[in-house]
Formats: structure tokens, sequence, C-alpha cells
């Protein structure tokens, strides 16, 4: 069986990330999304909300499972027998950092990066700017599932 990972902090998932994963979900025979555990790092979602939102939105893919995991990625990986990483390139900009993750990643553990180059609709997407529009009232639906402009919208009228 052909497995990967997408990882990430997915607070919250947004329709570049599910562009990724949808695109992962046809090439690998089971796709896991994995939400990492950080909690040196504030979030607008709980990691279990974060994993419940992801579950609902990719449901529809049918070999997607949603788990979470901390400390390092390559462990992760090496328990579950996951040889490869899927992650999406949106700019040049994300090019240098994800290629350091992806050679220290196969460095410790021989596992492989794919990258995919995000829907150009999307390469401008992020959960953090996504927060920040809808903090100030700006417009993310098109940007987030319907499902999770409900919560963001929720959360954020009381947070
Ligand atoms: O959505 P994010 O926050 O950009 O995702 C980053 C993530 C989770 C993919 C990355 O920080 C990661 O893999 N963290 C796990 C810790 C780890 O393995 N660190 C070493 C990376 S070489």
């Amino acid at each position: 069986m052909r497995r990967a990972v997408c990882p990430g902090s997915f607070d919250p998932v947004t329709l570049g990330h599910l562009d990724i994963v949808e695109r992962a979900s046809k090439i690998y025979d089971e796709v896991t999304v994995a939400v990492l555990v950080n909690k040196k790092k504030s979030s607008l979602f709980t990691v279990e909300e974060r994993m419940a939102l992801l579950a609902e939105v990719t449901e529809v893919y049918g070999n997607v499972k949603v788990d979470s995991f901390h400390g390092l990625l390559v462990d992760y990986c090496r328990e579950r027998d996951i040889p490869v990483i899927v992650k999406g390139l949106r700019a040049i900009s994300d090019f240098d950092y994800e290629l350091q993750m992806a050679q220290m990643n196969h460095g410790l553990a021989g596992v492989e990066t794919m990258f995919m180059t995000t829907n150009p609709l999307y390469s401008f997407l992020s959960s953090s700017l996504v927060k920040e529009v809808a903090t100030y009232g700006g417009d993310v639906s098109g940007l987030v599932p319907e499902r999770v402009l409900a919560s963001l919208t929720e959360r954020l009228a009381s947070p």
C-alpha cells in the first residue's frame, strides 16, 4: 500500500490545504492528514477541533485519515510505515525552508518529500492570513470550506 502524510498546523484548514490533500489522495492509496500538536504556539482552534473539521471536509475522499502528532514528523512516519511527506509549494518564498526540512527529514530517516505546486487560485493563501482577514470582518468565503467558515465566524464572534 502506498502511504503518504500531509502534515501541518491546519489552524484552520483552507481550500489550499484541501486542494493538496485531494490531489495526494488520487496518487496514494492512503493519505494521513497529521495535525502538529505544538504547545508553544497559540492557536484559534484546539487540535481536536482542527481534527474534527479536517475529518468532515476530507470525508468525501474515502482514503484520507486524520490524526495528530507531536515530536518529529519522521518519527511519526517511521512508526506508521509512511515513506512520503506531501507538501504544497505556494511561491519561491516557501522553498528555502521547505527544502531545509525535506533534506533534514530525508537525512534523519530516509523519508521523502513530494512537493506539489499549489493551485494558483490559492497561491497567496495561508491560515494566518485567513484568520487576520476574518478577524477584521473581511470576506474569507471562497478561501476556506463552508464548514470551516461557519466555525471561524462563530469562534471570532465569541473567542
Ligand atoms: O502548517 P505548518 O505549521 O507550516 O506545518 C509545519 C510542519 C508541522 C509540517 C513542521 O513544522 C513539522 O514537520 N513539524 C514537526 C517537528 C519536526 O519534525 N521538525 C523537524 C523538521 S525538519
